[in-house]
């Protein structure tokens, strides 16, 4: 008697059992959604036409591929780097034409260089995906995976997925602090431009909340005024812009005052605040105890503090990446990158408030 398994039928049906299978087990897998700025993008713009683009070497140049993605970074980023911690596929962006079918499974990236919590952050990078638009794919995403999962899979899909929303720099860097007497900073003092980008903020996770997100990681803004571009052009001797760190000490414990609002008015921690300020002073304020020789100078770059323009294939660029915390004027190394979601998975409550995202996992596994 023949074993069915070797009947001629099982050339059907084996790859349709197989790729069942394979549906219910990614099903099973974790979805990671990605939503924000150029610290989190991971390739968005480069389907864009907009001026904010990471697709140029150097970037990328420690990548696996050794190619740029769009990612700004030497390597991975804080997504990547959370990605490949919890043993999920990095998800690809949004826009990238291969993100149908199976690969859905594995969540999104909607970041997009440039963007802020305000519309008219960034506006002179011209096409850029502002967050009520990632927001409003996010929606569309749902949609696309209800029609290839159904409505109570898709649920529990995103209902069990980690999201990460990073938002805050630009709209101090590209906005108010962007050129003297900005229409923003006419319009408001500092402390009156900080509440009001909070209470844009807190409609942005309600709206998350009410797309069906419940882990979500938000990140306030790190030290803006040490990066090496602010140094360039605000320092005379090295020392951060007293400035934009005065702006961000504003808008930061705000921001995680709010978060914990919003989890008591929703009655259940759903959003964890990650004091990124406090995980990148750590290697800023003393970048030897972390094996950095400057977190002053950026890797990639020019003139003072290489934090000049932009990180071109014309620009300096230091051999190893590994003793540097910048890689360009704005944005930290991979290796930088992984000091700050150590801190995610493993940090103390001053780092991450109500608790790390071990934490969260190790709850969530015995419930
Ligand atoms: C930003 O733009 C979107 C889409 O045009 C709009 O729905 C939203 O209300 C705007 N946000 C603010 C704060 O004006
Ligand atoms: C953070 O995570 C670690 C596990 O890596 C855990 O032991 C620790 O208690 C957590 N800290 C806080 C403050 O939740």
């Amino acid at each position: 008697m023949r074993h069915p398994i070797f009947s001629s039928g099982s050339f059907i049906i084996l790859p349709i059992l197989l790729a069942v299978l394979a549906i219910t087990r990614q099903a099973e897998s974790r979805a990671f959604f990605v939503f924000g700025d150029s610290l989190v993008d991971n390739g968005n713009n480069n389907y864009l036409l907009t001026s904010a683009r990471a697709d140029s070497p150097p970037y990328g140049i420690d990548f696996p591929s050794h190619r740029p993605t769009g990612r700004f970074s030497n390597g991975l980023n804080i997504p990547d780097i959370i990605s490949e911690r919890m043993g999920m596929e990095s998800p690809l962006p949004y826009l990238a034409p291969e993100n149908t079918g199976q690969r859905l499974l594995n969540g999104a990236n909607f970041a997009s260089a440039g963007v802020g919590i305000l519309n008219d952050t960034g506006i002179q990078f011209l096409n850029i995906i502002r967050i009520s638009k990632q927001l409003e794919y996010y929606q569309q995403y749902q949609q696309r995976v209800s029609s290839l999962l159904g409505e109570e899979q898709t649920q529990r899909l995103i209902n069990g997925a980690l999201v990460l929303i990073t938002l805050g720099g630009n709209d101090f860097v590209n906005n108010y602090f962007l050129v003297p007497f900005s229409a923003r900073s006419r319009q408001f003092a500092l402390p009156d431009y900080v509440r009001y980008l909070i209470s844009e903020y807190r409609k942005i996770l309600l709206r998350l909340y009410d797309l069906g997100s419940r882990k979500v990681i938000v990140t306030g803004t790190g030290p803006i005024g040490c990066v090496p571009a602010e140094l360039a052009q605000r320092s005379r001797a090295g020392e951060c812009s007293v400035d934009l760190q005065s702006a961000a000490g504003l808008f930061n414990p705000q921001l995680a005052q709010m978060i914990n609002e919003v989890n008591s008015q929703i009655g259940s921690n759903v959003f964890m605040a990650a004091n990124t300020m406090q995980m990148n002073m750590d290697f800023v304020s003393n970048p030897q105890a972390y094996g950095f020789v400057t977190s002053k100078v950026a890797c990639c770059g020019q003139g003072p503090y290489n934090g000049i323009g932009l990180c071109t294939p014309l620009s300096n660029l230091c051999p190893d990446r590994n003793i540097y915390a910048f890689w360009d004027p704005f944005h930290p190394t991979e290796r930088a990158n992984r000091i700050i979601v150590e801190q995610i998975f493993s940090g103390s409550t001053n780092y991450m408030s109500p608790m790390n995202l071990s934490a969260v996992l190790e709850m969530e596994r015995r419930t």
